[in-house]
Protein backbone atom coordinates (compact mmCIF):
# COMPACT_ATOMS: atom_id res chain seq x y z
CA UNK A 1 0.00 0.00 0.00
CA UNK A 2 1.23 3.54 -0.95
CA UNK A 3 0.91 6.27 1.36
CA UNK A 4 1.97 9.78 1.42
CA UNK A 5 4.93 11.97 3.16
CA UNK A 6 4.56 14.81 5.21
CA UNK A 7 7.34 16.53 6.89
CA UNK A 8 9.17 13.40 6.71
CA UNK A 9 6.49 10.95 8.54
CA UNK A 10 5.17 8.40 6.67
CA UNK A 11 0.99 9.49 6.48
CA UNK A 12 -1.84 7.78 5.76
CA UNK A 13 -3.34 6.90 2.44
CA UNK A 14 -6.66 8.55 2.66
CA UNK A 15 -9.95 7.29 0.01
CA UNK A 16 -12.97 9.23 0.07
CA UNK A 17 -15.64 6.36 -0.34
CA UNK A 18 -17.73 8.88 -1.69
CA UNK A 19 -15.60 9.31 -4.84
CA UNK A 20 -14.28 5.54 -5.07
CA UNK A 21 -16.53 3.40 -3.29
CA UNK A 22 -14.58 -0.11 -4.79
CA UNK A 23 -11.23 1.59 -4.26
CA UNK A 24 -12.34 1.85 -0.62
CA UNK A 25 -13.68 -1.66 -0.26
CA UNK A 26 -10.90 -3.39 -1.94
CA UNK A 27 -7.74 -1.29 0.14
CA UNK A 28 -9.67 -2.21 3.60
CA UNK A 29 -10.25 -5.90 3.16
CA UNK A 30 -6.74 -5.94 1.72
CA UNK A 31 -5.49 -3.87 4.81
CA UNK A 32 -7.08 -5.78 6.94
CA UNK A 33 -6.36 -9.39 5.93
CA UNK A 34 -3.01 -8.32 6.31
CA UNK A 35 -3.43 -7.31 10.25
CA UNK A 36 -3.56 -3.84 9.83
CA UNK A 37 -5.70 -1.27 11.60
CA UNK A 38 -7.20 1.63 9.59
CA UNK A 39 -9.67 4.86 10.10
CA UNK A 40 -12.98 3.42 9.27
CA UNK A 41 -16.22 5.62 9.34
CA UNK A 42 -19.18 4.84 11.63
CA UNK A 43 -22.27 6.97 11.68
CA UNK A 44 -21.82 8.23 15.94
CA UNK A 45 -17.43 8.46 15.14
CA UNK A 46 -14.78 6.96 13.30
CA UNK A 47 -13.41 3.77 14.57
CA UNK A 48 -9.79 2.98 14.31
CA UNK A 49 -10.94 -0.80 13.04
CA UNK A 50 -8.88 -3.87 12.76
CA UNK A 51 -9.98 -7.94 12.90
CA UNK A 52 -11.21 -9.12 15.77
CA UNK A 53 -9.82 -12.56 15.48
CA UNK A 54 -6.25 -11.64 14.69
CA UNK A 55 -4.41 -11.05 17.89
CA UNK A 56 -1.41 -9.00 16.32
CA UNK A 57 -4.17 -7.00 14.63
CA UNK A 58 -5.98 -6.09 17.65
CA UNK A 59 -2.27 -5.59 19.84
CA UNK A 60 -1.76 -2.56 16.82
CA UNK A 61 -4.95 -1.04 17.73
CA UNK A 62 -4.17 -0.74 21.61
CA UNK A 63 -0.55 0.24 20.72
CA UNK A 64 -1.50 2.62 18.27
CA UNK A 65 -4.12 4.41 20.47
CA UNK A 66 -2.09 4.22 23.62
CA UNK A 67 -5.40 2.35 24.85
CA UNK A 68 -4.75 0.23 28.14
CA UNK A 69 -5.59 -3.36 27.42
CA UNK A 70 -7.81 -3.97 30.60
CA UNK A 71 -10.53 -1.90 28.25
CA UNK A 72 -12.72 -3.99 26.13
CA UNK A 73 -13.20 -2.70 22.36
CA UNK A 74 -16.58 -3.10 20.31
CA UNK A 75 -16.93 -5.52 18.30
CA UNK A 76 -18.63 -4.58 14.75
CA UNK A 77 -20.72 -6.64 12.80
CA UNK A 78 -22.43 -6.65 9.50
CA UNK A 79 -26.03 -7.78 10.61
CA UNK A 80 -27.62 -9.18 13.54
CA UNK A 81 -26.96 -12.78 11.54
CA UNK A 82 -23.74 -12.39 11.95
CA UNK A 83 -23.48 -11.25 15.64
CA UNK A 84 -25.63 -14.21 16.55
CA UNK A 85 -22.44 -15.99 15.51
CA UNK A 86 -20.34 -14.77 18.20
CA UNK A 87 -23.25 -13.85 21.00
CA UNK A 88 -25.77 -14.97 22.99
CA UNK A 89 -29.03 -13.01 22.75
CA UNK A 90 -31.39 -12.63 25.36
CA UNK A 91 -34.89 -12.16 24.46
CA UNK A 92 -34.48 -8.44 25.48
CA UNK A 93 -31.59 -7.43 23.30
CA UNK A 94 -32.88 -9.59 20.20
CA UNK A 95 -35.69 -6.65 20.48
CA UNK A 96 -33.19 -4.04 21.12
CA UNK A 97 -30.94 -5.56 18.15
CA UNK A 98 -34.23 -5.91 15.58
CA UNK A 99 -34.97 -2.18 16.73
CA UNK A 100 -31.75 0.11 16.66
CA UNK A 101 -29.42 -2.10 13.94
CA UNK A 102 -27.92 -0.93 11.71
CA UNK A 103 -27.60 2.10 14.41
CA UNK A 104 -25.77 3.44 16.96
CA UNK A 105 -26.09 0.98 19.95
CA UNK A 106 -24.08 -1.40 21.43
CA UNK A 107 -24.73 -4.25 23.22
CA UNK A 108 -23.02 -6.13 25.97
CA UNK A 109 -23.92 -10.16 25.48
CA UNK A 110 -22.23 -13.48 26.92
CA UNK A 111 -19.54 -14.59 24.03
CA UNK A 112 -20.43 -17.92 22.47
CA UNK A 113 -17.43 -19.87 23.61
CA UNK A 114 -16.85 -21.14 19.86
CA UNK A 115 -16.43 -17.69 18.58
CA UNK A 116 -12.91 -16.61 16.92
CA UNK A 117 -12.63 -13.61 18.41
CA UNK A 118 -9.93 -12.74 20.12
CA UNK A 119 -9.35 -12.52 24.18
CA UNK A 120 -7.69 -9.01 23.56
CA UNK A 121 -10.58 -7.78 21.78
CA UNK A 122 -13.22 -8.54 25.16
CA UNK A 123 -9.89 -8.23 27.37
CA UNK A 124 -10.48 -11.43 28.97
CA UNK A 125 -14.26 -11.33 29.73
CA UNK A 126 -16.75 -13.50 29.14
CA UNK A 127 -18.79 -11.06 27.74
CA UNK A 128 -18.52 -9.11 24.22
CA UNK A 129 -19.68 -5.35 23.21
CA UNK A 130 -21.50 -5.92 19.76
CA UNK A 131 -22.47 -3.25 17.59
CA UNK A 132 -24.05 -2.81 13.51
CA UNK A 133 -22.54 -0.18 12.28
CA UNK A 134 -24.67 2.28 9.58
CA UNK A 135 -23.51 2.97 6.41
CA UNK A 136 -20.02 2.22 4.66
CA UNK A 137 -18.63 0.49 7.81
CA UNK A 138 -21.54 -2.07 7.65
CA UNK A 139 -20.79 -2.99 3.76
CA UNK A 140 -16.84 -3.27 5.07
CA UNK A 141 -17.68 -5.41 7.44
CA UNK A 142 -20.09 -8.17 5.05
CA UNK A 143 -17.36 -7.60 2.53
CA UNK A 144 -14.37 -8.69 4.69
CA UNK A 145 -16.50 -11.57 6.68
CA UNK A 146 -15.02 -11.16 10.00
CA UNK A 147 -15.69 -8.95 13.16
CA UNK A 148 -14.16 -5.91 13.13
CA UNK A 149 -12.43 -4.53 16.85
CA UNK A 150 -13.16 -0.77 16.61
CA UNK A 151 -12.26 2.00 19.59
CA UNK A 152 -12.91 5.62 18.72
CA UNK A 153 -10.08 6.26 16.33
CA UNK A 154 -7.64 8.94 18.93
CA UNK A 155 -5.12 8.79 20.96
CA UNK A 156 -6.25 7.15 24.24
CA UNK A 157 -7.96 9.62 26.27
CA UNK A 158 -8.25 12.54 24.16
CA UNK A 159 -11.23 13.70 22.06
CA UNK A 160 -12.60 11.40 19.53
CA UNK A 161 -12.56 11.85 15.98
CA UNK A 162 -15.65 12.90 13.39
CA UNK A 163 -13.91 13.53 10.38
CA UNK A 164 -11.36 12.43 8.49
CA UNK A 165 -9.26 15.44 9.07
CA UNK A 166 -9.73 14.41 12.84
CA UNK A 167 -8.27 11.15 12.46
CA UNK A 168 -5.28 12.52 9.62
CA UNK A 169 -4.15 15.02 12.47
CA UNK A 170 -4.14 12.55 15.28
CA UNK A 171 -3.08 8.96 13.73
CA UNK A 172 -1.70 9.86 10.19
CA UNK A 173 1.60 8.60 11.15
CA UNK A 174 0.94 5.25 12.58
CA UNK A 175 -2.08 4.00 10.61
CA UNK A 176 -1.55 3.26 6.42
CA UNK A 177 -5.38 4.01 5.77
CA UNK A 178 -8.35 6.50 6.34
CA UNK A 179 -11.49 6.19 4.84
CA UNK A 180 -13.43 9.30 4.56
CA UNK A 181 -17.08 9.33 4.45
CA UNK A 182 -17.40 13.02 5.92
CA UNK A 183 -18.43 14.37 9.18
CA UNK A 184 -20.00 11.79 11.36
CA UNK A 185 -23.93 11.66 11.64
CA UNK A 186 -24.70 11.26 15.41
CA UNK A 187 -20.77 12.75 16.69
CA UNK A 188 -21.06 10.43 19.82
CA UNK A 189 -20.07 7.37 20.24
CA UNK A 190 -22.85 4.80 20.71
CA UNK A 191 -24.80 4.01 23.68
CA UNK A 192 -24.00 1.00 25.48
CA UNK A 193 -26.80 -1.40 27.15
CA UNK A 194 -26.28 -5.22 28.89
CA UNK A 195 -29.37 -7.25 29.80
CA UNK A 196 -28.61 -8.59 33.66
CA UNK A 197 -31.25 -11.36 34.70
CA UNK A 198 -34.26 -9.47 31.91
CA UNK A 199 -33.03 -6.03 33.63
CA UNK A 200 -31.62 -3.82 31.45
CA UNK A 201 -28.26 -1.45 32.46
CA UNK A 202 -27.17 1.86 31.17
CA UNK A 203 -23.40 1.15 31.32
CA UNK A 204 -22.53 4.36 28.88
CA UNK A 205 -24.78 7.01 27.43
CA UNK A 206 -24.83 7.81 23.95
CA UNK A 207 -25.72 8.25 20.26
CA UNK A 208 -28.81 6.56 20.67
CA UNK A 209 -31.44 8.60 23.21
CA UNK A 210 -31.91 5.84 26.87
CA UNK A 211 -35.82 7.02 26.15
CA UNK A 212 -35.80 5.36 22.77
CA UNK A 213 -34.46 2.21 23.92
CA UNK A 214 -36.45 2.13 26.93
CA UNK A 215 -39.82 2.68 24.90
CA UNK A 216 -38.98 -0.46 22.91
CA UNK A 217 -37.55 -2.59 26.13
CA UNK A 218 -40.89 -1.29 28.20
CA UNK A 219 -38.88 -0.60 31.42
CA UNK A 220 -36.65 2.04 32.29
CA UNK A 221 -32.82 1.53 32.12
CA UNK A 222 -30.90 1.18 35.09
CA UNK A 223 -28.35 3.62 35.69
CA UNK A 224 -25.22 3.44 37.00
CA UNK A 225 -23.70 5.42 39.99
CA UNK A 226 -21.59 7.10 38.67
CA UNK A 227 -18.84 6.13 41.38
CA UNK A 228 -19.29 2.51 39.80
CA UNK A 229 -19.14 3.19 36.20
CA UNK A 230 -15.41 2.16 36.20
CA UNK A 231 -16.66 -1.59 36.89
CA UNK A 232 -19.27 -1.71 34.90
CA UNK A 233 -17.61 -0.56 31.57
CA UNK A 234 -13.93 -0.77 32.18
CA UNK A 235 -11.93 2.43 31.32
CA UNK A 236 -14.94 4.56 30.99
CA UNK A 237 -14.39 6.59 34.20
CA UNK A 238 -12.57 9.55 34.64
CA UNK A 239 -10.50 12.23 32.32
CA UNK A 240 -11.37 11.33 29.22
CA UNK A 241 -12.38 13.13 25.73
CA UNK A 242 -9.59 15.80 26.85
CA UNK A 243 -8.55 18.78 25.45
CA UNK A 244 -5.58 20.72 25.76
CA UNK A 245 -7.36 23.40 27.66
CA UNK A 246 -8.94 23.04 30.79
CA UNK A 247 -13.00 22.59 30.43
CA UNK A 248 -15.46 25.03 33.33
CA UNK A 249 -18.98 23.24 32.72
CA UNK A 250 -22.61 25.32 33.44
CA UNK A 251 -20.74 28.82 32.73
CA UNK A 252 -23.24 31.43 32.29
CA UNK A 253 -20.25 33.78 32.25
CA UNK A 254 -17.02 33.22 29.96
CA UNK A 255 -13.95 35.27 31.34
CA UNK A 256 -11.73 37.35 28.88
CA UNK A 257 -9.59 35.10 26.55
CA UNK A 258 -11.43 32.09 27.29
CA UNK A 259 -12.70 30.08 24.68
CA UNK A 260 -16.87 29.79 24.35
CA UNK A 261 -18.87 26.79 23.68
CA UNK A 262 -22.78 27.64 23.87
CA UNK A 263 -26.23 26.04 23.31
CA UNK A 264 -29.15 27.02 21.92
CA UNK A 265 -28.48 30.89 21.13
CA UNK A 266 -28.29 31.52 25.12
CA UNK A 267 -26.77 34.83 25.77
CA UNK A 268 -23.05 34.76 27.61
CA UNK A 269 -21.85 37.65 29.60
CA UNK A 270 -18.72 38.21 28.38
CA UNK A 271 -18.62 36.35 24.87
CA UNK A 272 -17.69 39.78 22.97
CA UNK A 273 -14.25 39.52 24.60
CA UNK A 274 -13.94 35.75 24.49
CA UNK A 275 -11.17 34.03 21.88
CA UNK A 276 -13.35 32.12 20.03
CA UNK A 277 -17.18 32.09 20.64
CA UNK A 278 -19.24 29.02 19.21
CA UNK A 279 -22.67 27.49 19.53
CA UNK A 280 -23.23 23.86 19.42
CA UNK A 281 -27.00 24.63 18.06
CA UNK A 282 -28.25 27.92 17.95
CA UNK A 283 -31.68 26.86 18.02
CA UNK A 284 -31.19 24.33 20.44
CA UNK A 285 -31.54 21.04 18.81
CA UNK A 286 -29.28 18.33 21.26
CA UNK A 287 -28.73 15.98 17.83
CA UNK A 288 -26.87 18.75 16.06
CA UNK A 289 -25.34 19.49 19.25
CA UNK A 290 -24.23 16.43 19.60
CA UNK A 291 -22.79 15.91 15.79
CA UNK A 292 -21.05 19.20 16.22
CA UNK A 293 -19.65 18.57 19.88
CA UNK A 294 -16.01 16.86 19.57
CA UNK A 295 -15.47 19.01 16.44
CA UNK A 296 -16.39 22.27 18.43
CA UNK A 297 -14.65 21.21 21.31
CA UNK A 298 -11.04 20.67 18.78
CA UNK A 299 -11.62 24.13 17.42
CA UNK A 300 -12.03 25.70 20.63
CA UNK A 301 -8.65 24.34 21.68
CA UNK A 302 -6.51 25.06 18.96
CA UNK A 303 -7.58 28.57 19.28
CA UNK A 304 -4.73 28.27 22.13
CA UNK A 305 -6.74 29.01 25.37
CA UNK A 306 -6.03 27.97 28.61
CA UNK A 307 -9.73 27.64 29.20
CA UNK A 308 -12.72 26.24 27.52
CA UNK A 309 -15.98 26.85 29.20
CA UNK A 310 -19.30 25.52 28.11
CA UNK A 311 -22.41 26.81 28.59
CA UNK A 312 -24.95 24.76 30.17
CA UNK A 313 -26.85 22.00 28.24
CA UNK A 314 -30.51 19.98 28.84
CA UNK A 315 -29.66 16.35 30.13
CA UNK A 316 -32.52 15.18 28.28
CA UNK A 317 -32.51 13.02 24.77
CA UNK A 318 -28.84 13.29 23.36
CA UNK A 319 -27.98 15.55 26.35
CA UNK A 320 -27.15 12.58 29.03
CA UNK A 321 -24.45 11.75 26.20
CA UNK A 322 -23.21 15.01 25.86
CA UNK A 323 -23.13 15.84 29.65
CA UNK A 324 -21.39 12.37 30.53
CA UNK A 325 -18.41 13.63 27.38
CA UNK A 326 -18.39 17.16 28.73
CA UNK A 327 -17.68 15.75 32.83
CA UNK A 328 -15.26 13.22 31.39
CA UNK A 329 -13.77 16.42 29.36
CA UNK A 330 -13.47 18.56 32.98
CA UNK A 331 -12.36 15.68 35.00
CA UNK A 332 -9.16 16.00 36.88
CA UNK A 333 -6.17 14.86 34.38
CA UNK A 334 -3.49 12.55 36.12
O1 LIG B 1 -19.76 4.43 18.68
C1 LIG B 1 -18.93 3.64 19.18
O2 LIG B 1 -19.25 2.82 20.06
C2 LIG B 1 -17.50 3.73 18.66
C3 LIG B 1 -17.51 3.40 17.17
C4 LIG B 1 -16.15 3.32 16.58
O3 LIG B 1 -18.24 2.22 16.94
N1 LIG B 1 -16.65 2.84 19.39
C5 LIG B 1 -16.28 3.07 20.67
O4 LIG B 1 -15.42 2.16 21.19
O5 LIG B 1 -16.67 4.02 21.30
P1 LIG B 1 -14.55 2.40 22.51
O6 LIG B 1 -13.56 1.31 22.51
O7 LIG B 1 -13.99 3.78 22.55
O8 LIG B 1 -15.55 2.18 23.67
C6 LIG B 1 -15.91 0.88 24.03
C7 LIG B 1 -16.54 0.88 25.39
C8 LIG B 1 -15.52 0.92 26.49
O9 LIG B 1 -15.90 1.82 27.49
C9 LIG B 1 -15.52 -0.49 27.03
O10 LIG B 1 -15.19 -0.51 28.38
C10 LIG B 1 -16.95 -0.93 26.75
O11 LIG B 1 -17.25 -0.34 25.52
N2 LIG B 1 -17.03 -2.39 26.57
C11 LIG B 1 -16.62 -3.13 25.53
N3 LIG B 1 -16.82 -4.44 25.75
C12 LIG B 1 -17.38 -4.54 26.96
C13 LIG B 1 -17.81 -5.62 27.79
N4 LIG B 1 -17.69 -6.89 27.39
N5 LIG B 1 -18.36 -5.33 28.99
C14 LIG B 1 -18.49 -4.05 29.40
N6 LIG B 1 -18.06 -2.98 28.68
C15 LIG B 1 -17.52 -3.22 27.49
MG1 LIG C 1 -13.09 6.27 22.73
Amino acid sequence: MTAGTRHGQHMARIIDIRADRQAALEAACAALSDGFAIAMPTETVYGLAADATNPAAITRIYETKGRPRFNPLICHMADLEMAEQHAEFDPVSRALAEAFWPGPLTLVLPLRPASPIHALATAGLDSVGVRVPKGFAGTLIGAFGRPLAAPSANTSGAISATSAAHVEADLGARIPLILDAGPSAVGVESTIVKAEDGRLRLLRPGGLAAREIERVAGQPLLRAKKASAAIEAPGMLASHYAPGASVRLNATKVEPGEALIAFGGAAVEGAREARIALDLSPRGDLAEAAANLFDYMKRADASGVSSIAFSPIPDDGLGEAINDRLQRAAAPRD
